[in-house]
């Protein structure tokens, strides 16, 4: 029981202040799903989440920004956000994570938050692309990066209890995943294919909820920090390694003095214990409804965590159009 005698008590939950942002995010973009415009419905998000993010008591510096890797509309890396009292934080932002799934209408489109103390986030410098695997807490001490996918699969069925023709991969559907398809196909397991939206992934694998059990291959980088902060709060673990798919973004990273073999971890990515998640579906998917407009208003679906606690909260808000109109410069119907 808590009593006054606990040695740390639960102090705020700045998920749920989080909530907000994300909620702002998804209900701006969700305008744009299966329009075909991935830049307009981003655009949409980004506007919406700074705005958020203006009535929230933090100092917050955005270490995870997106947009550069496309040319799409961002919060910069290096923006501050909030509105400069209260704590100091490190935050990931990914306006809308899938923005082809917003765009063609497709699941698992979200607009997702993680928010760290001040200095506790790494900072990837140049890095777009990061190799990820990402396995639940019974398997983390099973696999090794470097090790070849049929004999990590074996090692994860093991830690599991299961046979590897048990086992479901997420692997985002892209040409550079080709060979690894084609290995784990010929060492038996069964394959889930994504044309996008690999922190989804990530937290399939870690949520038992999910029939995934691993996620392996090469995704943004943005994406592996901000599912480190949720992993941080749901156990299991992602090992990472920067992945350069081009020349220049090699070169950036050598000139930035970035060891490219370094073998990133979650406690690597995020460092402190005190770590904030939220995301708020836009398109509906795996864990959350999208944005549902109901005529004067909309409800939204988020998923809440705080490391700390270990607290995940499943948040669904009903917003009314008119009200929120008469105190907010956001656009709404
Ligand atoms: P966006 O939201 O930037 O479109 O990212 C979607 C995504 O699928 C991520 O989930 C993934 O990490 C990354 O793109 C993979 O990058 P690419 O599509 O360039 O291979």
């Amino acid at each position: 029981m808590f009593t006054a005698a606990t040695p740390e008590a639960p102090v705020r939950n700045l998920a749920l202040d989080l909530v907000r942002v994300t909620e702002a995010g998804a209900l701006a973009s969700a305008r744009w799903l299966g329009k075909g415009d991935k830049n307009a419905g981003d655009q949409a998000a980004v506007d919406a989440i700074r705005l958020g993010f203006n009535s929230m008591d933090i100092r917050g510096s955005v270490i995870i920004g997106e947009g550069e890797k496309d040319n799409a509309p961002m919060l910069y890396n290096g923006e501050q956000v909030g509105n400069g009292h209260g704590m100091a934080m490190d935050i990931a932002v990914d306006p809308v994570e899938g923005t082809n799934l917003l765009a063609f209408g497709r699941p698992n489109a979200i607009s997702v938050v993680g928010a760290a103390p001040g200095g506790s986030m790494y900072n990837p410098g140049p890095s777009y692309y990061m190799q990820k695997l990402v396995v639940s807490a019974p398997a983390k001490d099973a696999v090794d990066i470097d090790a070849p996918i049929e004999v990590n699969l074996k090692n994860i069925a093991k830690a599991l209890g299961k046979d590897v023709d048990d086992l479901i991969v997420f692997v985002l559907d892209k040409p550079r995943h080709e060979k690894i398809i084609k290995n784990i196909r010929s060492a038996g397991a069964r394959i889930q294919l994504h044309t996008d939206g690999d922190i989804t992934g990530a937290l399939m694998v870690v949520d038992p909820r999910a029939e995934v059990d691993v996620m392996v291959g090469t995704g943004g980088t943005p994406e592996g920090i901000i599912a480190a902060c949720a992993i941080k709060a749901l156990g299991g673990q992602l090992f990472g390694r920067f992945d350069p798919q081009s020349f220049v973004e090699k070169e950036a990273l050598q000139e930035a003095g970035i060891d490219l073999r370094e073998i990133l971890t979650v406690e690597k990515l995020v460092k402190s214990d005190d770590v904030f998640f939220s995301a708020t579906g836009i398109s509906g998917g795996t864990f959350l409804r999208g944005v549902q407009y109901t005529g004067n208003g909309a409800i939204t679906h988020s998923m809440v965590i705080r490391s700390k606690t270990g607290s995940v909260r499943y948040i669904e808000s009903h917003h009314n159009f008119e009200r929120l109109m008469k105190i907010s410069s956001v656009a709404y119907d």
